[in-house]
């Protein structure tokens, strides 16, 4: 098979890694990809957004499946254009990827299929969402309706900062078109744990589990950013946590979306938080989520080729998802200044290091790189992911972070933390 990965980032490195691994996979391209894919796929330069050249490309080129990585095409539209030249591709159509590219849907559709979430009120003038401030419970939290590169939630303490924050989504336009609807919800604490769920429009096959740290600095301070590393599996995702997932939350949002005339083909992203009420959804995602792919790719035994051939012809039932009994650790690696302004530029030494070692369970996937005259160069806020696997999370931390070390650059920066409290919480 001819293959076509939309993307750039360390997500689609990992879905290129794992697609080499394929028997089925003899040929693969990424669009536009980056400095580490260039291993595993031609590089074409066609931007994520350029929906008619991709296509022309994928017909000139006769792909057999192409994979979208990103968001921004899926809201976009990128499949029902492919579906229209009689393309083959992996991702959801617009109407079903609006489950991300509109948080105003999604709350909707949770409460009107009865599946556990934060109770929310959606807003479309600011003085109405002001005047509802006057009298809500604090802390609160404000959600830009559309794609907001992971940035448009705000989490409020009081009342003046929730003004604030309606004042600077709905008036100043932050995010831009994205807050021209805002969603207010309930403040939820409990443990967050991401699940990635392969999905063929009737059938779900949930991967394991992985957490996310979006803080770009130690103890989840700092600015929220695209995610600065992941681990899997969470040890609070216990098989109770994922039998009630299962029938109250993923089965439900996929018959949903089907009772709807939006029938969901693809990966389903479902951000949880377990609260001492039971697991309630945080977000639904309509793409594998970055850096968890990082972390749950590796982990998977499945042919993903194979596995997301299957989604498209609606057969998930047919497929048993099996996953390594060990742990990963994925720490992101940027550039100092992420996410607000930082240099790029800098050859990359020691990935050969890392490279030499992946038979042990050591991997770097590239985020924000380019290969210039043989030598790769930061090219971005994320630069890398180094992934390790370990028997459990306490040695895949250890390692990654041994790893770490092996990989170098001007300005490099990163957390010290990754996977820290489960470390503690497992010891106790
Ligand atoms: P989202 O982009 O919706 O995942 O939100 C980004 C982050 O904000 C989440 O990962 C949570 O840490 C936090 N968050 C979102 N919604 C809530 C909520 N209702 N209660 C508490 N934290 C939330
Ligand atoms: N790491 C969070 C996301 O991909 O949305």
């Amino acid at each position: 098979m001819k293959i076509l990965i939309v993307g750039s980032g360390g997500r689609e490195h990992a879905i290129a890694w794992k697609a080499a691994q394929s028997p089925l996979a003899d040929k693969i391209y990424c669009a536009p990809g980056n400095g580490g894919i260039a291993e595993y796929a031609e590089c074409v330069p066609i931007g994520a957004m350029e929906f008619d050249k991709l296509a022309a490309f994928a017909k000139e080129k006769e792909i057999d499946l192409t994979i979208i990585g990103m968001d921004d095409p899926l809201v976009g539209g990128i499949v029902d254009v492919f579906e229209k030249e009689g393309l083959r591709v992996f991702g959801p159509r617009a109407n079903a990827a609006i489950l991300e590219g509109s948080k105003a849907f999604s709350k909707d559709l949770m409460k009107k299929y009865h599946i556990p979430t934060a109770a929310y009120e959606n807003f479309t003038d600011a003085a109405a969402a002001m005047e509802y401030l006057e009298t809500a419970k604090y802390p609160i939290v404000l959600k830009a309706d559309g794609l907001a590169l992971g940035k448009g939630v705000l989490i409020c303490g009081t009342k003046e900062e929730a003004m604030d924050g309606v004042r600077s989504i709905m008036v100043d336009k932050k995010f831009g078109d994205a807050g021209n609807a805002l969603v207010i919800e309930e403040f939820m604490t409990g443990r967050e744990v991401s699940v990635l769920t392969f999905v063929d429009g009737t059938h779900i096959a949930p991967m394991t589990s992985a957490q996310d740290h979006k803080r770009a600095k130690d103890g989840d301070q700092g600015l929220n950013t695209g995610g600065m590393g992941t681990f899997s599996p969470s040890p609070f995702y216990t098989p109770d946590v994922d039998a009630f997932c299962r029938e109250h939350i993923y089965q439900p949002t996929v018959d949903a979306m089907a009772a709807e005339g939006r029938p969901f083909v693809g990966i389903i992203f479902f951000g949880l938080m377990i609260t001492a009420e039971g697991p309630k959804v945080l977000e639904y995602n309509a793409r594998f989520g970055d850096p968890e792919a990082q972390v749950v790719l590796p982990r998977m035994n499945n042919d993903i080729i194979e596995v997301m051939e299957a989604c498209i012809d609606g057969r998930l039932d047919e497929i048993e998802l099996e996953f390594a009994r060990n742990a990963a650790v994925c720490v992101v690696l940027a550039s100092d200044g992420y996410p607000v302004a930082y240099e790029k530029g800098f050859p990359v030494t020691g990935l050969d290091t890392v490279k030499a070692k992946e038979k042990d369970g050591y991997y770097v996937f590239h985020a924000g790189t380019k290969l210039e005259d043989g030598q790769i160069l930061t090219n971005g806020g994320r630069v890398l992911g180094v992934t390790a696997i370990g028997k459990n999370l306490k040695l895949a931390r250890q390692r990654a972070y041994e790893a770490v070390e092996w990989v170098g650059f001007e300005n490099k920066y990163f957390r010290h933390d990754i996977g820290k409290a489960i470390d503690e919480a497992e010891e106790n």
